[in-house]
């Protein structure tokens, strides 16, 4: 069993031609509300591959809130310690350009609102569980008390330390596996990322900063997965990629799921590889994620 400590968002999704710069305005085509938020993305992501997921997180008492527990619950995730809290469901508005990429700014009401206090009260998934998983949409005190509480348990724990933010090293020592993408390696190990070499130099940094394992995700070039000894490249799949939105998040999912059910890393990697290339030939981000059946019969 997996538990999620994380993030929920409503969605709203725009498409435009070309980003706009600074100071620039564009036009955007359709609005669309779609479930998302890294946690719940990460959650969704684990459901659809057949993972046993619950998730700990808040939403708000509102239209947006109800929405996204009831999509996780379609999912399979038990949503018993999703709570509700005074402020208002977290938004995410996104930007998507013909090249699908994404602009996103999150304003996270309720996320913001997750608390030490949950995950004591969430105490008795953690413990029954195998692996917990993390981002950085909730408070950075809660990640690093979910985390600790989580190895006082003695359970393997994943993060995914998106959005980008510098972490403690008390975080850091209570992670086993990170799963940065290159711009959130860059920033937390402070080595720019160029060349190869940058990037196992980068990779080095973290692990000596007391990182166990790495996975560096490289968009349709793979991955980079490093522990202390080893390092290995994963290839990726080139795909039409019509939006990238929770990609990130669909690796991560597939990750622990296979992780969860006893894979070995090069196992776990290879099939999260499958599950992001699938989930960028999708619009959205809950939307695009792909579902067990959907990568055995692609990659057939
Ligand atoms: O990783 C993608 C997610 O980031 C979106 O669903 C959005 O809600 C933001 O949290």
């Amino acid at each position: 069993m997996i538990v999620v400590v994380g993030s929920l968002n409503m969605d709203l999704v725009t498409q435009v031609k070309v980003t706009p710069k600074v100071g620039e305005t564009t036009l955007g085509k359709g609005l669309d509300k779609i479930p998302g938020g890294k946690g719940a993305n990460q959650a969704a992501a684990m459901g659809k591959l057949k993972g046993k997921v619950s998730m700990i997180g808040r939403v708000g008492e509102d239209e947006f809130g109800k929405t996204l527990k009831d999509s996780l619950n379609k999912d399979g995730i038990n949503t018993d310690h999703i709570k509700t809290a005074k402020n208002p469901t977290g938004v995410a508005m996104i930007m998507v350009n013909e090249d699908g990429d994404n602009s996103i700014v999150v304003i996270p009401g309720a996320n913001f609102d997750v608390s030490k206090n949950d995950i004591d009260e969430g105490q008795s998934l953690i413990k029954k569980s195998n692996i917990l998983v993390t981002q950085l949409e909730i408070p950075l005190e809660v990640v690093e008390y979910a985390l600790k509480k989580a190895k006082n348990f003695n359970k393997y724990t994943i993060l995914n330390p998106a959005p980008a933010q510098k972490l403690s090293k008390e975080i850091i020592e209570n992670v086993d596996l990170l799963t940065p993408n290159e711009t959130e390696l860059e920033l937390l190990s402070g080595v720019e990322i160029k060349r190869e070499e940058d990037l196992l130099k980068a990779g080095k940094v973290m692990m000596d900063q007391g990182v166990k394992e790495l996975i560096v995700t490289l968009g349709s070039q793979g991955a980079l997965y490093m522990n202390e000894k080893n390092h290995e490249y994963f290839k990726g799949y080139k795909v039409k990629a019509v939006d990238t939105t929770a990609a990130g998040d669909s690796v991560n999912g597939a990750l622990a799921v296979a992780l969860d059910q006893g894979k070995t890393i090069d196992e776990a990697v290879c099939f999260a590889m499958k599950v992001g290339a699938l989930t960028v030939m999708e619009k959205g981000a809950q939307s695009s994620l792909p579902t067990l059946e959907r990568v055995e019969e692609f990659f057939k």
